[in-house]
């Protein structure tokens, strides 16, 4: 299968793919609730995000309270884990506005067993919140396709791009062993078995991320930024990629904006099952593929979406 490519709804993009396409990995990274349409930069001088005078073009619709959303996310969600492989990963990104309503109605949908945890990114740019304590983080939900297929999920821990370095507190307290190569390292006896580990190996990476800087996808001066409104860094989405899928493996993002999880994907030796309803993030993603020189298959006659 090479990679597919489609402008439209999530669900339809779902119903029009062959049947034998299935997703070993998911990222959806919806509108999060934000109250106004969102505007992309396409020319010098016009400004990206909530609509304002100086905005460029519409990219997407972000007025629907949490309720409405999670609404229209809920049947999308549920053909998604149609299309998701045994042993598949979703990640859902949100933030504080609508990931708690997410969270009850993916638990409806896949099973409360099957919530794999979650991932606390850290962007690092302008806190927002006229009172109280400033919102600087987003949360991505992960679940698995079933409860009963928590233990076939793939996560592979030993990527070094998944590796953080122990504490110093950790370092000077436990790894008090060198072994023939001159390398540190601790033992810990668990169930009876001994487990030695390297401090040169580091630690398996923690749930909160706040090493991905999201400037780098937004910023004019990056060539990473297409202009697109809320572009993840393709920091973040190798690291998902790279974390929860084999290469050759199908991963999936059927809200993908500009394109940040099809070019993670590509770069990474999967494939891609790409799709978005918004006329510019199509637009955007397939410059933005033609870019990176990645060929693929578009998927043709699916209907015009219509508003949600
Ligand atoms: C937050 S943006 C995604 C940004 C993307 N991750 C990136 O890095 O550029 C959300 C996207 O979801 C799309 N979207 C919203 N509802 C959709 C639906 N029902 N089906 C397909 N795409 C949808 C919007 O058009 C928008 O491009």
């Amino acid at each position: 299968m090479s990679h597919l490519f489609a402008l439209g709804d999530a669900a339809d993009v779902c119903a029009a793919l062959p049947s034998e396409v299935r997703f070993d990995l998911v990222y959806l990274d919806p509108p999060f609730g934000v109250g106004t349409t969102m505007t992309a930069r396409a020319a010098r001088g016009q400004a990206r995000g909530r609509r304002r005078p100086e905005s460029g073009p519409d990219a997407y619709d972000d007025r629907a309270s949490a309720d409405a959303l999670v609404a229209m996310l809920a049947p999308r969600l549920e053909a998604i884990r149609d299309r998701m492989a045994e042993g598949a990963t979703l990640y859902l990104h949100l933030d504080h506005r609508a990931v708690h309503d997410a969270k009850v109605a993916c638990d409806r949908l896949f099973g409360r067993g099957a919530f794999l945890g979650e991932i606390i990114w850290a962007p690092g740019n302008g806190g927002r919140g006229a009172r109280g304590f400033s919102v600087t983080h987003q949360t991505i939900l992960l679940y698995a396709r079933a409860a009963s297929e928590r233990g076939q999920v793939v996560y592979n821990a030993a990527d070094p791009t998944l590796r953080e370095p122990f504490a110093e507190t950790s370092l000077a307290m436990h790894f008090k062993h060198r072994d023939d190569d001159g390398r540190l390292y601790r033992e810990r006896v668990l169930g009876g078995k001994a487990y030695r580990y390297y401090a040169d190996e580091g630690r398996r990476l923690g749930s909160v991320w706040t090493d991905i800087p999201g400037m780098v996808a937004n910023t004019p001066l990056r060539r990473e930024a297409t202009g697109y409104p809320t572009q993840k860094p393709v920091r973040l989405l190798e690291r998902i990629v790279r974390a929860s899928s084999a290469p050759g493996a199908t991963v999936a993002d059927l809200m993908c904006g500009s394109g940040t999880t099809l070019v993670a994907a590509a770069r990474l030796g999967r494939r891609f099952v790409g799709g978005d309803r918004s006329p510019l993030a199509f637009a955007t993603a397939r410059a933005r593929l033609d870019r990176e020189g990645v060929a693929y298959s578009l998927i043709e006659d699916i209907p015009a979406a219509q508003p949600s």
